[in-house]
C-alpha cells in the first residue's frame, strides 16, 4: 500500500458502492445519480445516494429537501424509499462554496465512515466534477466496486471524461460502463435532433475497452424535477427518458455485480 494513500474504509452492511462521475462539470452526473438511484429503488432494491459534491451540492434540491437540524435529524434523511446524505443538508448549499481541500476530504470520509448506511443493496455516490484531490480521495478510500462515467456527445465533454476515466484505471477501480447524456432531442414531430454533437459516448467506450451503457436523450422535464425535487423517473415514468434511466439502472446492476463477482481488489497498489 502507498504510504500517503488514505485508509480504505470499508461499508460491511452494502453490497455495491458506485460512483457516478466525469471529470466534465454540467454533463448530468448529479441528474443521472439521483434517477439511477431512484430507478434501482424503483426496481426493488435498497439504495443510498452520498452527494460527495462539498462545494456544489445538489441532492438537497433535486429531492425536494434543505439544511436541517442535525441536532434532531438522524442521517441518512430518507426520501422516496431512498437514503441521503449531502453537506447541503449541515451547512446549506449556499455556505459550502467556501471550504477548503483537506476539509473537503474529512467531509466525503466522515459521510462513509460516521452514517449508518444500514444494509443496502447499492450507495451511489455523486462526484463533482474534475479529477483532483476529492475525487482522488473518494475514489481510494471508498469502497468501490466501480464508476459510472458520465459524458455529452461533443468532443470538449470527451476530453475531461477521458481524464476521469484515466484516474480511476490508476487507482484501479473498475470503469462499470460510460453513459452518453444529453444525446439528442425529439420534436413534435418525432424528429430526433443531436444539439450537442454526436457519438461521444460510444467513441469513448471503445477507445477505453469499458461497456456503453446507453444514450440518454434531452428532455426539459428532466432539469424542472430537478428543481421541483422529484427524480424526473419516479414523476414520468412513462417518458422515454425515464425508461432509458431504468434501463441504465438494470445495466448498471449487472455491470456492477459482475464487477464484484470477479473479485477484483477496487484499490489494492
Ligand atoms: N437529459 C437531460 N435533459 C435535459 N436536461 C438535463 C438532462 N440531464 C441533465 N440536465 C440538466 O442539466 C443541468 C446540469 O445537470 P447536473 O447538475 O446533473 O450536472 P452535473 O454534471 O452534476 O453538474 P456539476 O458538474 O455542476 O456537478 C441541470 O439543470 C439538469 O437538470
Ligand atoms: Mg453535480
Amino acid at each position: 500500500m502507498n504510504p500517503g494513500m488514505p485508509q480504505k474504509l470499508s461499508l460491511p452492511g452494502v453490497k455495491q458502492v458506485v460512483a457516478v462521475a466525469s471529470g466534465k462539470g454540467g454533463v448530468g452526473k448529479s441528474t443521472v445519480a439521483a434517477n439511477l438511484a431512484m430507478a434501482l429503488h424503483m426496481s426493488g432494491k435498497s439504495v443510498g445516494l452520498m452527494d460527495a459534491d462539498i462545494y456544489g451540492p445538489s441532492v438537497p434540491i433535486m429531492f425536494g429537501l434543505g439544511k436541517v437540524d442535525q441536532n434532531t435529524t438522524p442521517f441518512p434523511i430518507e426520501k422516496f424509499g431512498i437514503r441521503l446524505m449531502s453537506m447541503g443538508f449541515l451547512i446549506g448549499t449556499e455556505q459550502a462554496m467556501i471550504w477548503r481541500g483537506p476539509k473537503v476530504a474529512q467531509a466525503v470520509q466522515s459521510f462513509l465512515a460516521q452514517i449508518d448506511w444500514g444494509t443496502l443493496d447499492y450507495l451511489i455516490i455523486d462526484l463533482p466534477p474534475g479529477t483532483g484531490d476529492a475525487q482522488l480521495t473518494l475514489s481510494q478510500s471508498a469502497p468501490l466496486t466501480g464508476a459510472v462515467i458520465v459524458t455529452t456527445p461533443g468532443e470538449v465533454s470527451l476530453i475531461d471524461a477521458r481524464k476521469g476515466v484515466k484516474m480511476f484505471r490508476e487507482v484501479r477501480v473498475p470503469i462499470l460502463g460510460i453513459v452518453e447524456n444529453m444525446s439528442y432531442f425529439t420534436d413534435a414531430a418525432g424528429t430526433k435532433t443531436p444539439i450537442f454533437g454526436v457519438g461521444g459516448g460510444m467513441k469513448l467506450a471503445l477507445e477505453s475497452n469499458a461497456p456503453f451503457l446507453g444514450e440518454l436523450p434531452i428532455d426539459p422535464r428532466v432539469a424542472q424535477c430537478g428543481d421541483a425535487g422529484e427524480p424526473m423517473v419516479r414523476k414520468y415514468p412513462d417518458a422515454p427518458i425515464a425508461k432509458s434511466y431504468v434501463a441504465l439502472a438494470a445495466a448498471v446492476d449487472a455491470a456492477a455485480t459482475a464487477a464484484n463477482a470477479s473479485g477484483l481488489p477496487a484499490v489494492e497498489l
